[in-house]
């Protein structure tokens, strides 16, 4: 089925030159050219899209301001914007409606590589397996609360980092746990940290934001007792997963905010799990069985019996969730990467690494089919002679 994409510009050079630049990609794409919002308002009402590519600045209605409309409007399509000036993109980023960022100028390999990724993304949690699979569940967990009034908090330009921190402080419960993770050896920081506030200063607010959601999600998803499950032991490998895949992106060289989104997906990186053992406990138990009788990965023996396994779910999760598509892809993909056919490091990278090696360092004995790291795919991003220096800065970490 052929993608519909619309790209967004005032510049009408830029406009033809993006026409004249994805010509090649015609039979794959059918793609149409607005010059303004309006005009963008204008096609979306003819047709659906599936992708809509913007510019951030423009006369009337900018570029925010329209994906903001878009996303609520037409939740289900993927929203990307180009950017213009360094800097711009990581205020945008921390608050932005988009799902994905290109700064410009932008060739057209990089144009045509980020819309085919985020197309194959939604391929996969457009399966109707999956979605089928969703469906059989009695909720589907919506954002976690304090975590969406933070999001809404920091879109707000007049917001102010001691209003972020109220928000957080008012929750006592919430407050205590975030300050124990933050003093763990996890972060590794020289000073006690006592206050939300505080946090903020010494890791930024995008890790506070991703701790948030890690400590709500958590809580919210409470399973029932599951024999050869355990909560307890999923929060630590989560917790170090997120760490080892941050040290992994720092090292790539990533930029802050895909560390930010490398740190989230770690963390995250099991949540359909989570979602499994607490929606469809019978399912989930049927398979943790199989895993250990077949002695197959947990993945693995998810895809046998309910045709999708907690890696897709989760990224379904997190897509709904409104993630940033790095984050989603990351999650979907950390079992599998191969599946992405990205040719880069990316936050999916570090975190398929990092849950592979967090298990091979928790595991005594030899590890399950599936379990460890995809030789090929790093083979393919041409890092084999990194696996070393990786296996090194995690063991280093003291976790
Ligand atoms: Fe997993
Ligand atoms: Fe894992």
């Amino acid at each position: 089925m052929k993608r519909r994409i619309l790209f967004v510009d005032d510049d009408s050079n830029i406009l033809q030159g993006l026409q004249r630049m994805l010509r090649s990609m015609r039979g794959e794409w059918d793609m149409d050219f607005a010059n303004s919002s309006q005009d963008a308002f204008a096609h979306l009402a003819q047709a659906p899209y599936d992708v809509i590519v913007s510019d951030v600045k423009m006369p009337g209605m900018d570029g925010v301001e329209l994906l903001t409309a878009v996303r609520s409007q037409y939740p289900q399509m993927t929203r990307l914007l180009l950017t213009g000036q360094a800097g711009e993109e990581t205020i945008l980023k921390a608050v932005g409606p988009a799902h994905q960022f290109l700064s410009k100028p932008c060739d057209a390999d990089m144009l045509k590589t980020t819309i085919s990724r985020t197309c194959a993304l939604s391929a996969v949690l457009e399966d109707p397996t999956l979605k089928e699979l969703a469906s059989q569940m009695v909720t589907i967990p919506t954002l976690p609360s304090l975590y969406a009034e933070l999001v809404r908090t920091l879109e707000d330009p007049e917001s102010t980092l001691e209003r972020i921190s109220t928000i957080v402080e008012k929750d006592m419960g919430m407050t205590a746990k975030i300050l124990k993770l933050v003093n763990s050896a996890f972060f590794g920081l020289p000073r006690q940290i006592s206050s939300p506030s505080q946090a903020i200063s010494y890791l930024g607010i995008e890790t506070l934001k991703t701790l948030v959601l890690t400590v709500q999600v958590f809580e919210e998803l409470t399973p029932q007792a599951i024999a050869g499950f355990s909560v307890e032991a999923l929060w630590e490998h989560s917790i170090q997963t997120g760490e080892y895949a941050r040290r992994i992106a720092q090292a790539e060289g990533l930029d802050n905010s895909l560390i930010a989104d490398t740190l989230t997906a770690g963390m995250l990186h099991d949540v359909g799990a989570l979602l499994l053992a607490s929606q469809l406990p019978d399912q989930f138990t049927a398979a943790i069985e199989l895993s250990n009788t077949q002695h197959i990965s947990l993945h693995v023996a998810e895809q046998q019996i309910m045709s999708a396994s907690h890696a897709e779910l989760g990224g379904y999760l997190l897509g709904l969730w409104g993630l940033r598509h790095p984050v989603v892809e990351a999650v979907a993909f950390h079992h599998q990467p191969k599946k992405l056919e990205s040719q880069q490091f990316t936050p999916l990278t570090a975190v398929h690494i990092a849950n592979a090696l967090h298990t091979e360092n928790m595991h005594t004995g030899q590890l399950r089919d599936g379990q460890g790291i995809q030789e090929d795919y790093i083979d393919s991003l041409n890092l084999t002679g990194h696996l070393s220096t990786w296996r090194e800065i995690c063991n280093a970490s003291g976790l």
